[in-house]
């Protein structure tokens, strides 16, 4: 696990410098009229990395008067109680939806933000419509909405696909891209009128060829399976020739190509608040 999260946490450090998010909340509780606190719901919160990340690396101290109701949504009550945990002020522990987004309650909300980071990859696809329209018909009138989720080429879903065929047979799904869930909430958001904006984030993730234990415990967790060792991953059909073409000779290291589709949804007439980094 940790292995995996001292990569894992840099595609939330990304996401973090990817918007001003300090005033961007700010900008969504003014935009609600501004009284009581902000309401937010993080779908399939996992275990919470974006707002722990947001806390460390953004100053949201202009949302310590009003607040930030937050509200967590995941089928898994572990993942519930874990995002729960990590959440500080201005991030106020609020309602826990354990669900699926397709089956989220569509009484419930509306939400001033709504966010879904590194989230929806295990979505079955002839339920993606139906997610994406009750991410959309969550967001309040002159909310926020955000997704960010890794591209059809990314290493996430490349290393993924090799790994159903080469090692599984072909058995299982793949991951859901970034690009369909992107092309999904543009079609539920643009005919009620929402401003669509999207970016994308590429950058690597590098493990030197001497520190096998941490590409091995990396590969497992980007598989989601502890079975495989490094050397099985490295021999196998489609999964081996993949990892060998991710090797780079002069700097001794793997390098894994990862680009993160990144989708703002905003009022007519809004910006998305991108950062000139991003
Ligand atoms: C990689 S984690 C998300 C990471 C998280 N956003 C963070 O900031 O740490 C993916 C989560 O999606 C949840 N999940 C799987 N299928 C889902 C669905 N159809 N709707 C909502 N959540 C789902 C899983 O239970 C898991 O906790």
């Amino acid at each position: 696990m940790e292995a995996f999260y001292s990569f894992a946490q840099l595609d939330y450090e990304l996401l973090a410098g990817v918007a001003d998010w300090g005033s961007a909340l700010v900008r969504a509780h003014e935009r609600r009229g501004g009284s009581g606190p902000l309401r937010l719901l993080d779908v399939a919160c996992g275990s919470g990395r974006f707002p722990s990340t947001l806390l460390k690396r953004t100053d949201l101290s202009a949302l310590e008067a009003p607040g930030v109701e937050y509200d967590l949504l995941d089928p898994s009550p572990f993942s519930l109680a874990e995002a729960a945990g990590h959440l500080r002020a201005p991030f106020a522990p609020a309602a826990r939806y354990e669900a699926t987004l397709e089956d989220l309650d569509p009484k419930a909300g509306p939400w001033d933000v709504v966010w879904a980071t590194h989230a929806l990859y295990a979505l079955h696809p002839e339920a993606l419509s139906a997610a994406a329209e009750r991410f959309v018909s969550g967001l309040a009138p002159g909310g926020l909405g955000f997704l960010a989720q890794g591209a059809r080429d990314s290493h996430y879903l490349t290393v993924y696909r090799a790994f159903l065929s080469g090692v599984r047979a072909g058995a299982g799904t793949p991951y859901l891209s970034g690009e369909a869930v992107a092309d999904a909430l543009r079609v539920a958001a643009e005919p009620l009128g929402w401003n669509v904006s999207r970016q994308v984030l590429e950058y690597e993730h590098i493990v030197g060829y001497d520190q096998t234990e941490l590409l091995e415990g990396y590969l497992r967790r980007c598989l989601f399976d502890d079975g495989p060792t490094l050397e099985e991953m490295l021999a196998a059909p489609v999964l081996g020739p993949y990892l060998a073409g991710c090797r780079d000779d002069d700097a001794g290291a793997y390098r894994f190509s990862q680009a993160v589709v990144c989708l703002g949804l905003t009022a007519r007439g809004e910006a998305f608040p991108w950062t000139a980094a991003s």
